[in-house]
């Protein structure tokens, strides 16, 4: 390819430094043809100008890209496992609910220092539909920042002050689908053919009823199926909200377009893009249109973009599918982070049951993912929590995974007699059986119902996204104990959707709390703090490599992490109670640890030649040289 070769080195400038255009081109030499090939693979021979157009795209947005930058881009090359360190720690939050605008979030630095933050995700905060924007899932503008919440150079600066406080910015990369009010799509449904093009537009039902044979409702309660009609009669297809229209990526223009948001995004200083609802980018009719082998094919190539434009950025991929689906998106060529919806979904069902036998599976055969990628370990997000685990896999437990999704919902909704959540349903669709549950960390664990066992299962529950390793993301509020909000229930742009009961705004009251541990936010702020503490200087804690602990106890999950302390080769043993009573650990069980481990909570020497006990809820993280003579 000579002649894009040459127009690439044509989009050289002046101003740009031998030595800087000279990284591009050795980039440009490795990551063009890949792109390329997926790009052929994706749209057939046909789709060469676009990509031509692509490569120009990324030359000058690398020569746009800040000095600072390119100062991290050559300092994460040398060291491409930086997210993989046992100091790293998310927080999530919106800008206006936690914090009122940017200048908010800015101010609140020197509390997420406190807190050992290193990452923090602000969820969508570019221009979106005034009232029905789904929480600013619904974009407007790529390149605009909410006028409410501040301006792109305010975000720009504050991506830079993070930096300088050790904390990368995360923010999503909406990909999937636009607002109807987007420019694209405005001039779509004006019928303008280039931009009809940009979506999935049909002039009547056929295609509409065809690809809805075989694919699933994800808001069954704004709208059946996947498409909404609009005023014209026409039909587009819209998984999401109604609001929200299906890019076509059959359409490499799309492509090429959104390529293009994604880097100027990354010139703003963002270090990770969150790759939201990743699973759904790719429609093939007859399928279930969700995680197509097109869907990789497409992070591929995005990922390319970037190597070439912005080397140092990450995806992290938002599957909240089947767990087989989940690994699929994991390796450094397309997402190098993903969310881990199986560990989460997982820890809510052991607290339920008191049973860790599906946690204990999946941490044994679905924990590890390549190197050069982590895990985003989470108690919940902003969304609900669905029972993605895998029907098979609970199969081999003697567990009928229908039944017991009905089970774990009636128990999340206060539905069965005894239970100590107070979640509310999402999305319940009693024409399929599914359901999902809403609600914060605190109310489904039992704080609102004033649960003796809340405040132990919430740290319980952190405890094992600390210790499992990845990246552990903590929904900001919730390591005070924020409760369920009921006022959305007021606001008739979202009361038709639960998931807001679980996004409070900030809780100056219970902030107020957390140095007083007497206080159920004191409780568990500190109890947090210290978890964190003892993990950051924890050096087994770091990557992801976990070997399964079995306890012959089914009320308690062990695993164990083993790595390099003090020159010497060591283990962390994690004991965790899921049950509301004491259990023990026989002596027998423990044998093959050395005696005398480090209590890593209280730094102090204890001998598990007798077997430990474990108070209801409690977390023990023991440093131990295995017994195989090293004592
Ligand atoms: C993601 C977001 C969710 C949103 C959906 C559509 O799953 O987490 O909040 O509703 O995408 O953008
Ligand atoms: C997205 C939505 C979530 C939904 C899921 C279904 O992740 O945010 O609410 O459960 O898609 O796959």
């Amino acid at each position: 390819m000579p002649s894009l070769h040459a127009e690439v080195l044509a989009a050289r400038r002046r101003s740009t430094t031998d030595a800087d255009w000279a990284s591009f081109e050795a980039r440009f030499e490795v990551e063009f043809p890949r792109l390329k090939d997926l790009f052929s693979r994706i749209y057939g021979e046909g789709s060469g100008d676009q990509l031509a157009l692509l490569a120009v795209e990324a030359a000058n947005s690398w020569q746009d890209r800040p000095a600072h930058l390119k100062a991290i881009d050559a300092a994460r090359a040398q060291t491409p496992d930086w997210f993989s360190s046992n100091r790293m720690l998310g927080g999530v939050c919106y800008v206006d609910l936690y914090a009122g605008n940017l200048a908010g979030v800015r101010a609140g630095i020197p509390y997420f220092r406190e807190l050992g933050l290193t990452y923090l995700h602000l969820m969508p905060l570019f221009l979106a539909p005034e009232e029905n924007s789904d929480g600013g899932y619904a974009v407007s503008s790529y390149r605009e920042v909410d006028p409410a919440l501040g301006t792109m150079e305010e975000l720009a600066s504050l991506a830079a002050e993070l930096g300088d406080n050790g904390i990368s910015l995360v923010v999503d990369f909406i990909f999937n689908h636009t607002s109807n009010e987007h420019e694209w799509a405005r001039r779509a449904a004006a019928g303008d053919p280039e931009y009809e093009d940009f979506y999935l537009i049909f002039r009547d039902r056929h295609m509409p009823d065809a690809y809805e044979r075989t694919v699933r409702e994800i808001f069954p309660d704004d709208h059946p199926g996947s498409f909404v009609q609009l005023d014209d009669g026409r039909w587009v297809w819209a998984t999401f909200y109604s609001f929200q229209w299906d890019l076509n990526y059959r359409n490499p223009a799309v492509f090429r377009a959104m390529a293009g948001e994604m880097l100027f995004l990354a010139n703003q200083g963002i270090d990770v893009i969150r790759m939201d609802a990743v699973a759904f980018i790719w429609k093939q009719l007859g399928t279930a249109c969700e995680s197509l082998p097109e869907a990789h094919l497409l992070l591929q190539a995005f990922n390319a973009v970037c190597r070439l434009a912005a080397p140092s950025l990450l995806f992290k991929s938002e599957a909240i599918v089947h767990p087989d689906e989940v690994a699929e998106y994991i390796n450094p060529g397309e997402c190098q982070l993903s969310y881990n919806p199986l560990q989460m979904a997982l820890i809510w069902n052991s607290l339920a049951t008191r049973d860790v036998s599906l946690l204990d599976q999946a941490l044994e055969r679905r924990h590890a993912t390549p190197p050069g990628t982590a895990w985003v370990n989470y108690v919940r997000s902003h969304d609900d929590i669905g029972w993605t685990f895998s029907d098979e896999d609970a199969a081999e437990l003697g567990i009928s995974g229908f039944d017991h999704r009905r089970f774990l919902n009636s128990f999340y909704v206060n539905r069965f007699p005894g239970s100590f959540a107070r979640g509310v349903p999402f999305q319940d669709n009693p024409r399929t059986g599914d359901c999902r549950i809403s609600g914060t960390t605190a109310s489904l664990a039992g704080l609102e119902a004033g649960d003796p066992g809340a405040v132990g299962r919430i740290l319980l529950a952190h405890s094992i996204i600390l210790s499992t390793g990845g990246i552990p993301l903590i929904y900001l509020g919730d390591e005070v104990g924020q409760l369920n909000d009921y006022s959305y229930l007021a606001d008739p742009a979202k009361a038709a959707d639960s998931r807001w009961v679980g996004r409070p705004p900030y809780q100056g009251g219970r902030y107020s709390q957390m140095e007083d541990p007497s206080t159920e936010a004191g409780a568990i702020f500190s109890g947090l703090r210290r978890l964190i503490e003892v993990r950051s200087a924890t050096p087994e804690f770091a990557g992801g490599h976990l070997l399964p602990f079995f306890t012959n106890n089914p009320h308690v999950l062990g695993y164990q992490r083993p790595g390099v302390f003090d020159g010497e080769e060591s283990i962390i043993l994690a004991l965790a109670n899921f049950a509301d009573t004491r259990q023990d650990i026989t002596a027998g069980t423990l044998s093959g640890m050395a005696p005398d481990a480090v209590d890593l909570m209280t730094g102090a020497i204890v001998s598990l030649a007798a077997g430990r006990s474990l108070d209801p809820h409690e977390v023990v993280w023991f440093r131990c040289r295995t017994g195989g003579g090293r004592s």
